[in-house]
């Protein structure tokens, strides 16, 4: 019997992809079969072959362009028209991506360039979930998914039963809550401060949760009941008008947001009243802002704007959007706490006319919530803000405020496992005498040797406005021997305004004491984004 030779097995890997010849030959061998290809073989990409073997081979680094177009409006402090305009003419998933609020914050359960595929790819239907972008963000999606084929998903793709089958163990992702139960509380302002911020403690026990130094922890919260109340007398419905099991008074407690008025509500408001009235309500649905005041308008001051409405109050509820759980950086390690986490919250509350506006989960965190109450929640794994792998690495920590909170965790962490990498803390808040959170901690962490520094900016104590960014040129010169000697960076607390500047100072430190142009001081602090070094948790 003759043997016909074999052709040679063409190459699908690229030259450069690292195997050694043998592997080479198998892995050729292998998928010529799967393909089932003689000849013309185009080898594979280094992006493919990354795929096909995770963690043996790097994907080759995606230059801005490729990855997303630069992203220009990948920026949380530039205003939705701004970054609508900038997003013009590109891909639907950009154009989404461009209408969230930039945060990567992860409370929608994605982050922004995730969620925009997800709902170009029709795995998510919910328009609602982007929490800092709120209604505006909504209502460009909303306006962006009309170009999918299909349209605009039905109203019930908003509400909470949309939710995607929850996968695995309860407790990590926020479809799929565990309990845990509120242990102890106390305020970390003290009398006479401006804010009313708390240290809130829960009992993981039973929750099967862990979480590491850096992740965030979501809840899920409940409206202050005598909103709700308002909101019943407002309406003129019975407290226990049954809606799906529960009662309407349940429902508006724990189901719904009870704040922005969603466009929804105004569309049947207006279909309920007549004249100048129903033209109003229109223009609000159409988001139009006929009298200046649609900015303020919660759910009970929508229902206030259009006296005597009386919606059916099944029609009512789905109307609203419903009330969505919020993360907070978690302020504790679970090495030195076990069984427990604790988060840092500001209670937010404005005034608006006469009434009182209060933030729904931290005031219920910082107030309305009981000692003893269970509540559902989850662990946001943080996806870029981790410790150093290497413990002898220094960290310089910025974090006004709240900001403080991963910080307390990282200081934590870093003394229970004994790492040997010096810290730097830069804590900045209102006044020292009311504001300085944790103070008798970061003193002892300071006389322990486990903080190698502290620096405080206070900016409301004299005249000027001293904030961490101006502490941080003011001790530049240092901040650059920590850099050079393989620091990472951290900064946490407000997105808007503290974060560009920290950065724009971090730029300005580069330039000064590192001798470089500005042009490339600001691609050495984005090579430190790019590698790691540079890692933020803001909101
Ligand atoms: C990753 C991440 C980490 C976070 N970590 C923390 C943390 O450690 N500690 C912490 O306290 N928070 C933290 N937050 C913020 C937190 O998630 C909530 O956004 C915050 O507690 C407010 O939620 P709320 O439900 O109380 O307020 P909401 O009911 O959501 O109300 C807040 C909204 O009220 C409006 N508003 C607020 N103040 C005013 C004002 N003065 N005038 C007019 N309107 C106003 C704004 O529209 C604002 O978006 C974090 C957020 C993210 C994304
Ligand atoms: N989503 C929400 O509704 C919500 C809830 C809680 C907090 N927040 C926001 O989250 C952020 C954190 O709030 P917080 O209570 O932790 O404290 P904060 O309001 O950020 O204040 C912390 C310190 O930062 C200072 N600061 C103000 N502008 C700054 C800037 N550009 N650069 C550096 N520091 C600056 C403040 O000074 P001065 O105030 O004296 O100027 C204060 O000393 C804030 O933006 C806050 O509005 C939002």
């Amino acid at each position: 019997m003759s043997i016909t030779p074999r052709p040679p097995i063409p190459s699908f890997l690229p030259e450069n992809a690292p195997f050694t010849p043998q592997q080479r030959a198998w892995l050729n061998g292998l998928f010529a079969g799967l393909f089932g290809l003689q000849g013309g073989v185009t080898p594979l990409s280094k992006q493919d072959v990354a795929k096909l073997f995770p963690g043996l081979v790097d994907a080759p680094e995606q230059t801005p362009d490729e990855a997303d177009d630069g992203a220009p409006w990948h920026d949380p402090a530039m205003p939705l028209t701004g970054r609508m305009k900038l997003a013009e003419g590109k891909p639907l998933t950009r154009r989404m991506m461009a209408a969230m609020a930039q945060q990567d914050c992860g409370q929608c359960g994605y982050n922004c360039q995730n969620y925009s595929e997800a709902l170009f790819g029709g795995q998510e239907k919910r328009l609602n979930l982007c929490v800092p972008g709120g209604k505006e963000t909504s209502r460009m999606l909303k306006q962006l998914y009309q170009e999918l084929e299909g349209g605009a998903p039905a109203t019930a793709a908003t509400s909470v039963e949309a939710t995607a089958t929850p996968e695995g163990a309860p407790g990590r992702s926020r479809d799929n809550p565990a309990s845990a139960t509120l242990v102890s509380r106390y305020r970390l302002s003290k009398p006479g401060s401006e804010k009313d911020t708390w240290h809130v403690e829960f009992d993981l026990t039973g929750s099967g949760l862990d979480y590491a130094a850096g992740d965030c922890f979501g809840v899920f919260p409940a409206n202050d009941p005598d909103l709700v109340d308002a909101v019943l007398a407002a309406l003129a419905a019975p407290p226990d008008f049954p809606i799906g099991g529960r009662t309407l008074r349940q429902t508006l407690v724990d189901g719904v947001s009870l704040s922005p008025a969603p466009d929804v509500l105004f569309q049947l408001i207006s279909y309920l009243t007549g004249g100048e009235r129903r033209k109003k309500a229109q223009a609000l649905a159409e988001g139009r802002d006929p009298d200046g005041d649609a900015a303020t308008l919660d759910v009970l001051a929508a229902l206030q704007k259009f006296p005597g409405v009386r919606p059916d109050p099944e029609a009512f509820v789905e109307s609203l959007d419903p009330l969505q759980p919020r993360v907070y950086s978690i302020s504790s390690s679970l090495k030195s706490n076990p069984g427990r986490v604790s988060l840092t919250v500001d209670a937010v509350r404005y005034a608006v006319d006469a009434r009182t506006r209060l933030g729904v989960c931290s005031t219920y965190l910082a107030g309305r919530a009981e000692v003893g109450d269970e509540m559902r929640v989850y662990v946001q794994k943080a996806q870029h803000f981790a410790l150093p792998e290497d413990p002898g690495k220094p960290i310089i920590m910025i974090g006004p405020g709240t900001g403080i909170a991963p910080f307390r965790a990282f200081l934590q962490e870093r003394q229970a496992s004994k790492a040997s990498g010096p810290n730097w803390l830069f804590f900045g808040h209102q006044r020292s005498n009311y504001d300085f959170f944790y103070e008798e901690e970061l003193r002892a962490m300071r006389a322990s040797g486990l903080l190698t520094r502290l620096t405080l900016a206070w900016s409301r104590d004299s005249g000027e406005k001293i904030y961490v960014q101006h502490r941080m040129r003011e001790v530049g010169r240092d901040l650059w021997t920590w850099i050079k000697e393989g620091a990472h960076i951290y900064v946490c607390g407000d997105a808007l305004r503290m974060a560009k500047d920290v950065e724009n100072a971090l730029v300005a430190v580069v330039v000064e004491h590192g001798k470089q142009s500005p042009q490339d001081a600001a691609r050495f602090v984005a090579d430190l984004k790019n590698n790691g070094r540079y890692q933020a948790d803001v909101y």
